[in-house]
Parts: C-alpha cells; structure tokens; sequence
C-alpha cells in the first residue's frame, strides 16, 4: 500500500468536504489503487495542525466539526502562511490549496519542484498572478483541474487535446454562474438593480456583489485557459467588461445596492442589443488569436454556449479536428462538495 501526504492549506468549505470524501474514499482507494492518503498539515488563518504520522479519521471528523461551528481547530503548532514553513514535514508532500489568496504561492512554487508530491490548486489566484508564478508552478508536479470550473473536466480536456497534437484556435466559454444568472434575469427583461439585490438575498453573489460584477473571477478562469494555450497574457491584458462603473467602486455596499437601479436603462439596453434575433445573453469568455476577454456576449440559441441552463458553466473548445462540431464540457460548476470530488481527483491523479 502506497501512503501520501497531504499538507490542506485551507480548511474552509473546499478543504473540509475534501477531508470527508478522503476518509470516505479510504475502502475504494485501497482497493483500487493501493493508496492511502495520509493528512499530515491542516492550516488555515490562524496557523496550522501538523502530525508527522497523519491524523485520524476520529480528528479530521473533530477539525471538521469545530471549524462547521466558527470554532478555530483545537490547537495551533504552526504559525500560518506565509511563515508555516509546511516542508518540515517532509519534502514528498502534495500541497493542496483551498485558501483564496496568495500567501500560498512560495510554498506552491517550492512543491512544485520536488521529484515527488507536487501541487493541487482550486484556487485561482497562483495561476493568475505573475508569469513567473504560473511557469514555476505548472511546469511542476502539478494539477488545476478546479480553478476553471469545479470539477468539470475542462482543464483534463484541454490538456488531452494540446497533447494529441490538436490545434486549439478557439475557446469559449460561460465560466460564472453568477454572472449567467444575472445574465437571464437581464434576458427576461428584468431590471438590474433588482436582479442584483435578489442575487445577493439568495446568496449567489459575494456579500459586495461588485466582486462578482467586476469580472475578474471569471477573467482568471479564462486567463488560465489562456496560458494554457501557450499565450504569456497578464491579467491586466485581459479585456474584462465589468458590470457597473468603476465610479461605483468608491461606495459601500448599502449604497451601491441602494444606487445600483441607475443602471437599469443602459443595461436593459445593452441586454437587448446583444439579444436581438433571439439570441441568448451570455457573460462569455473568448480565447482566441492572441487575445482573451471576459464579457457581455450573445449566443445563438443553437450553439453550445446558447444552449446550457443558465446557471451551468461551460467551455467549448473549437480545434483543427473539431472545426464545425467542437468539443464542449458543461454541466454544474460551482459548489464546495463537488469542486471537493475534482481536488481528490487531482490528487489521486498526482499519485498515479
Ligand atoms: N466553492 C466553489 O464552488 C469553488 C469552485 C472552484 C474553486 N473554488 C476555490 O476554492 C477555494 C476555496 O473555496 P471555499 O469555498 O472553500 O472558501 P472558504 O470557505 O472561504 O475557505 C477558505 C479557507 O482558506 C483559509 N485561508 C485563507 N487565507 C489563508 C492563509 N493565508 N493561510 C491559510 N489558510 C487560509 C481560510 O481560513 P479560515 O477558516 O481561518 O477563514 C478558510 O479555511 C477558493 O480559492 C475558491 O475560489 C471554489
């Protein structure tokens, strides 16, 4: 039986359904792969947990719980990032990121380089940021198959395509069920200021929605196919459309959903522009020549990207082989439990 370890940098909604299915999965993964994965570091904010021999399954269920309550875990033996210097377990660790920020990113380097263990990311912001970062860390030991999507295997697709010497001259994609469900209530000829305030009640947005209006969740998504094309785009060079005026930033955000009705009239009306003929209004991601933007777009009704339920995510890759039918992944791409199921993926795939 081969056992790894894991380091979770991050046990929030990700990380603690991924412990879960880990233990979950102990029977099956023995059976069928001979494996045992062994969690030997969970950190979040505060600091981190470390046991050299890995902890049991009766501790993650107890780390679990405490953190479901608001609790910090039981005890602290680290500092947290960036000072956690995780490697003082070992250096065969797969680091598995689940936080949203940065302070992951020398450690993520630093893993991606050893001859065993490696990397496996949901979050973004390491394979969004500088050049260097992105190179260090995907020309390693590692997987991302969570950063574009959850767990659809959009990133597994893509690879498999650029490998079998495919050439890749599109990408397309509706990458924020955020923004696809605003995006239908525009299309249904609902006001935006109303659309947004229901979207946050129902907690599809971020508590500031503009953090979802912005696009740049989804511009990372797409600037990560992007650079996975071959081209060394910057998130700066992404054309992102945002869905309010950068004259908004500077409100708080009881003033931004009281003010966020102004925007009704010109949204409706760019809504109808891109929806004539009875077109689908999209907030699309587009890959293609060199360049790559997020936006507002319409789709034909009969295309891959007209066609998914709205809140679906989807990506349609248009190559030399599949020129006039091309190749889509859809499905639902959001959710804890499930972007948990795409990082065991990866891990086990980092194992194999
Ligand atoms: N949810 C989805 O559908 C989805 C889909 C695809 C990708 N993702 C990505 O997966 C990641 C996790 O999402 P989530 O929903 O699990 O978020 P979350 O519930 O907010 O959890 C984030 C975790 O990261 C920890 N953290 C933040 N900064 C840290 C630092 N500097 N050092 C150590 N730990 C740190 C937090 O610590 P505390 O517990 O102390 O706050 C928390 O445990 C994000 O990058 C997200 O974009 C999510």
């Amino acid at each position: 039986m081969k056992t790894q370890a894991l380091f979770l940098l991050g046990f929030g909604g990700v990380g603690r359904a991924l412990a879960r299915q880990i233990v979950a999965a102990r029977d099956l993964h023995a059976r069928r792969l001979g494996l045992r994965l062994n969690i030997v570091g969970i950190a979040d904010t505060r600091g981190a947990v470390l046991a050299a021999e890995g902890f049991s399954d009766a501790t993650l269920h107890v780390f679990d719980a405490r953190k479901a309550a608001g609790l910090p875990l039981e005890r602290y033996d680290a500092p947290a990032l960036p000072a956690l210097d995780p490697f003082t377990l070992g250096d065969d660790l797969i680091l598995v990121d689940t936080t949203a920020g940065e302070a992951t990113v020398p450690a993520l380097r630093r893993a991606a380089r050893q001859a065993r263990g490696g990397v496996v990311t949901a979050n973004k912001l390491p394979l969004a940021g500088p050049l260097a970062w992105w190179d260090d860390i995907t020309n390693g030991r590692a997987r991302w198959e969570t950063t574009c999507g959850s767990a659809l295997p959009v990133i597994s697709t893509l690879n498999t395509l650029l490998n079998s010497n495919d050439t890749v001259t599109r990408i397309e994609g509706s990458l924020s069920g955020t923004l696809a469900y605003l995006s239908a209530q525009l299309e249904a000829g609902r006001p935006f200021g109303a659309a947004v305030r229901e979207a946050r009640a129902r907690g599809f947005t971020e508590p500031d929605p503009r953090q979802d209006l912005g696009g740049r969740d989804a511009a990372r998504k797409a600037l990560i196919l992007a650079r996975m094309l071959g081209y060394r785009l910057t998130m700066d060079e992404v054309a992102i459309e945002p869905l309010y005026p950068a004259s908004m930033d500077a409100l708080s955000v009881d003033a931004f959903l009281a003010e966020v009705d102004a925007l009704d009239a010109s949204m409706a009306a760019r809504a109808a522009a891109l929806t004539a003929g009875g077109r689908k209004l999209r907030y699309a991601a587009k890959i293609e020549n060199g360049r790559c933007s997020v936006g507002l777009a319409g789709a034909d009704p009969d295309s891959k990207l007209g066609l998914i339920r709205a809140t679906d995510s989807v990506v349609v890759f248009t190559t030399r082989y599949f020129s006039d039918n091309p190749v889509a992944v859809s499905g639902r791409g959001a959710g804890q439990e499930v972007t948990a199921s795409g990082v065991l993926g990866d891990i086990v795939s980092l194992c194999a």
